[in-house]
């Protein structure tokens, strides 16, 4: 599979407009803040974008950060401007024709910055340990459309799990299925490199990330995804495939269940470019001020990661009142299914 991939976005592929799905087209509305930042990137890096969705998650400054998949380097140089002079990116890829394009561009950008805090890495996601990367070294590790690409998905998120610190956060977006990819869709080149043959069904997505040490997995923003290819269409049936961001958090003390102990926080509104709310993730946007009543888990996500100096925090572990309704557990498809079928349809890219 690694050399079907490197062929595929190495040689095959030269532009954004040249794949055959709608998961490059980030229709969720790129932040006002952000722009600026996007529009700072050298022409030729933002032409090779293969993303699927935003990883430029809140409190970066002076955070170091691990792109895995980083491709020709669109959000290593966008991270670059949030991490800032004190931080740093490093970009690990595993072919040689996007990591050209990102090296290639590295002195525009940090002529741009003003500083230079970025390097990138050739490598395997799933060997992240043959990289001299420290482990329990990063603040925070995205990835963006990646690690349905890999062929082993548990030795990623393994390796994850070692360089974050504690409290670290791995944030990304990646394409999932609404149920388990039949071997005839995972084993076409074509679909595999377009990022839909390796998709993983949501709910084993789940269990995955539980079994490497992220026991409650925080969706934060879901779209479907159109295969516009009519050919392409048909292989895939009624498959249906979505592009998600999630956010794990490498914190022992999570169950794998969200409990509740009465617990609450008040957001100080004091996050650069968030002064009247926090989505925090999907189910969870946290109004200014306003007591906000949240489970164990997300109680120690915000005490227990770099969102703790923002947060009053409200109560403590000495009393358990059952489970806690409101985190979005217990549905039986986390993705909004409703604007699937217009998506099917449309093209953007
Ligand atoms: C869909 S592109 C996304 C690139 C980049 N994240 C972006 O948003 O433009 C997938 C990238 O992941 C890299 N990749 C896929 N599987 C990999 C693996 N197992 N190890 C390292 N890189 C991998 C590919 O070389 C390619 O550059």
């Amino acid at each position: 599979m690694h050399d079907l991939v490197q062929d595929y976005y190495g040689r095959q592929l030269q532009h954004t407009g040249d794949l055959k799905t709608t998961a490059c087209c980030d229709i969720d509305q790129v932040p006002d803040w952000l722009k600026p930042l996007l529009a700072r990137i050298h022409p030729e890096v933002q032409s090779r974008y293969y993303g699927c969705g935003l990883v430029c998650p809140p409190l970066l400054a002076g955070c170091r950060v691990l792109d895995l998949g980083s491709g020709s380097g669109r959000d290593v140089y966008a991270l670059a401007q949030l991490v800032g002079a004190d931080g740093e990116v490093v970009g690990v890829d595993m072919t040689a024709e996007q990591l050209e394009v990102a090296n290639r561009h590295i002195d525009f950008h940090a002529e741009a910055f003003g500083y230079r805090k970025v390097r990138f890495l050739q490598g395997y996601i799933e060997r992240l340990d043959e990289l001299a990367l420290e482990p329990g070294s990063f603040d925070v590790i995205v990835s963006n459309c990646v690690i349905n690409l890999s062929p082993d998905k548990d030795a990623v998120l393994r390796g994850v799990h070692r360089l974050l610190k504690p409290g670290g956060e791995f944030y990304f977006s990646d394409v999932y299925a609404d149920r388990r990819v039949p071997e005839a869709v995972r084993n076409d080149p074509v679909l595999y490199g377009e990022c839909l043959g390796g998709a993983l069904y949501w709910n084993d997505f789940q269990r995955l990330a539980q079994r490497q040490g992220f026991a409650d997995p925080r969706l934060v923003a879901d779209r479907p995804l159109a295969v516009t290819e009519p050919e392409l269409a048909i292989r895939t049936g009624n498959l249906r495939f979505f592009s998600a961001t999630y956010r794990l958090f490498k914190l022992d003390a999570l169950e794998m269940a969200c409990e509740d102990y009465g617990q609450a926080v008040i957001y100080r509104g004091t996050i650069p470019n968030h002064p009247d709310r926090l989505a925090f993730d999907k189910y969870h946007d946290i109004e200014t001020g306003r007591v906000f009543p949240v489970c164990g888990n997300t109680w120690q996500m915000l005490q227990g990661s770099r969102f703790a100096p923002h947060f009053e925090f409200i109560g403590d572990f000495s009393r358990h009142y059952g489970l806690f309704a409101g985190c979005g557990s217990g549905s039986s498809m986390p993705f909004d299914t409703a604007a699937a079928a217009a998506a099917a349809a449309s093209s953007c890219c």
